[in-house]
């Protein structure tokens, strides 16, 4: 039986899915991984058709959906919630769910349970999180029980308070020494893949050339196995942030507010709706014969928000 959580519905065009060795394989061919965040089903869908081989469903979403200034107050059910939107809207990219803060820290057993949740009932392939050595334990344990575990070192914004904001990490040689050291005890603890952020690009290519498994950096400079933009950075969704590491690759919020403006204008003028926005008289006839199963000429139901023709 079709199960909506856990991927887009039979018919829907399919492709291979990206995996988890394939990433692997990535590396070694020196082909670039690229990865994304995707929160609902809508952008899903974009990036899925624009072949981006991975997409996290980021605790940025309390930043970029929630309006939060920090990732701290998002809950596991949340994340949850929006990795089985995001399942719904793509067939080819691996779905990593971001476990939130306070979901992977207290105990193993409660990470693994947490973990085990972003795959049963969110449709992920697999999970990231924070840390490096600290953590590594809880990796093992994750990883035992099958769950592919992404890493994340460097700037980790879960630490936002101790780190004194989101500043770059790894400037002097001591922390970058130490950045090194738990990229290495992720990796061997089993992690697939580990995130770079926010660390000198000499200290990214350091760990990418040290370790096996895939680097994906965001703001760690260009060599890196693959890169990771927050998709409302990149699509020019965040007009007030402009961070060094961010290139926009469109500018939808300006598009937006002049669609809206365009919208109303037209509402108050009367332009809009055209008649061939509006339904004609004979309409309810043809609905109610679609309703009695005489449906034959009639656009099947899709999802609109009102009304189908
Ligand atoms: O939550 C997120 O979007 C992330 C990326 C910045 C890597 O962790």
């Amino acid at each position: 039986m079709y199960d909506p959580r856990h991927g887009p519905r039979a018919g829907a065009p399919r492709k291979a899915r990206v995996t988890v060795p394939k990433l692997r394989k990535m590396k070694s061919r020196g082909e670039r991984i690229t990865m994304l965040t995707a929160y609902d089903a809508t952008f899903a869908r974009m990036f899925d058709q624009a072949e981006i081989d991975v997409l996290l469903v980021g605790d940025s979403l309390g930043m970029v959906i929630q309006g939060l200034d920090s990732t701290l107050p998002v809950t596991v059910d949340e994340v949850i919630y929006h990795c089985r939107a995001v399942a719904r809207g793509s067939s080819g990219p691996l779905i990593v769910g971001d476990m939130p803060f306070m979901s992977y820290q207290v105990d193993t057993k409660d990470a693994l349970i947490n973990a085990g949740r972003f795959l049963a009932e969110g449709g992920a392939h697999a999970v990231k999180l924070e840390g490096g050595v600290a953590v590594a334990p809880t990796i093992q344990r994750i990883v035992a029980a099958g769950i592919p575990v992404m890493a994340h070192v460097g700037l980790t914004p879960q630490h936002v308070h101790a780190m004194g904001g989101f500043r770059v990490q790894g400037k002097t040689e001591e922390q970058a020494t130490r950045i090194l050291e738990d990229a290495i005890a992720v990796q061997d603890a089993g992690a697939f893949a580990i995130v770079l952020e926010g660390i000198p690009s000499t200290l990214a290519a350091r760990i990418t050339e040290t370790l096996q498994i895939p680097t994906i950096g965001i703001g760690a400079g260009v060599d890196c196995d693959g890169q990771v933009l927050v998709c409302y950075d990149l699509l020019g969704l965040t007009p007030d942030l402009k961070p060094k590491f961010v290139k926009r690759y469109a500018e939808f919020f300006e598009e937006g507010v002049a669609a809206a403006r365009r919208y109303a204008s037209e509402v108050q003028s009367g332009a809009f709706p055209a008649d061939s926005h509006s339904f004609g008289a004979e309409q309810p006839r043809a609905a109610a014969r679609y309703e009695q199963g005489d449906g034959a000429n009639v656009v099947p139901l899709r999802p609109v928000y009102g009304p189908a023709e």
